[in-house]
């Protein structure tokens, strides 16, 4: 890993920002190289450590990314300043509207808001769109499940909404990796659709 990647890294942890989990980024650097991805819409920058992971990539040409926290808004244009493939969008996603489409979307904001992204994510997909959604094992990071707080609760219902929503959908075909990440989710158009 480069240096100054680690440094973000690091960062991301002191100031407690969530950042997808190194199997996870490494996960989805074989899934990026072996499809070819070009184009990148991250929902979730935090503060830019998976864009700059992204990034590094040679196959990878563009990387957008929304984030709407004002702080780490703040940290994430330092971070990704040095870096010409990411295109940073300090709002919120719902209000992107530029007229792109890309070959991945990386599912990574507000868990509770998974089905929303995905649906205002389709007018940047294309036919072979992947969409990877990350954080599916959410629940299991929780101690007693009997016991959780209503916040928790309802997110852990929205996650299991999600990932049957994914399962039902006859529009789309989904592999579930449940074993691998933090539990990650390869969305793609069903072939006749
Ligand atoms: C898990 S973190 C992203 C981590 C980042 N992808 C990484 O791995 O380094 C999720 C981020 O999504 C942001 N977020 C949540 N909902 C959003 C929305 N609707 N639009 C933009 N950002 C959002 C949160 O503020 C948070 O920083």
């Amino acid at each position: 890993m480069i240096l100054f990647l680690k440094k973000v890294m690091i960062e991301a942890d002191v100031y407690k920002i969530p950042r997808a989990r190194i199997e996870t980024v490494e996960f989805l650097q074989t899934l990026i190289i072996d499809k070819k991805i070009k184009s990148i819409l991250e929902i979730g920058t935090g503060n830019g450590f998976s864009s700059i992971y992204f990034a590094q990539i040679p196959c990878v040409q563009n990387v957008y990314t929304c984030e709407m926290d004002p702080f780490r808004i703040t940290l994430c244009e330092q971070n990704v300043k040095y870096f010409n493939k990411i295109n940073f969008f300090p709002i919120n996603f719902f209000e992107f509207n530029e007229n792109i489409v890309v070959d991945l979307i990386f599912i990574d904001g507000t868990k509770r808001m998974y089905k929303d992204f995905f649906e205002y994510s389709q007018k940047f997909s294309h036919k072979n769109t992947l969409f990877v959604s990350d954080n599916l094992n959410f629940k299991n990071h929780l101690e007693d499940n009997e016991n959780l707080e209503y916040k928790y609760k309802r997110i852990t219902n929205k996650i299991d909404e999600y990932i049957d929503f994914l399962k039902k959908n006859k529009n789309f075909h989904t592999d579930f990796y449940f074993d691998n990440g933090d539990g990650i989710a390869v969305t793609k158009r069903a072939i006749n659709n």
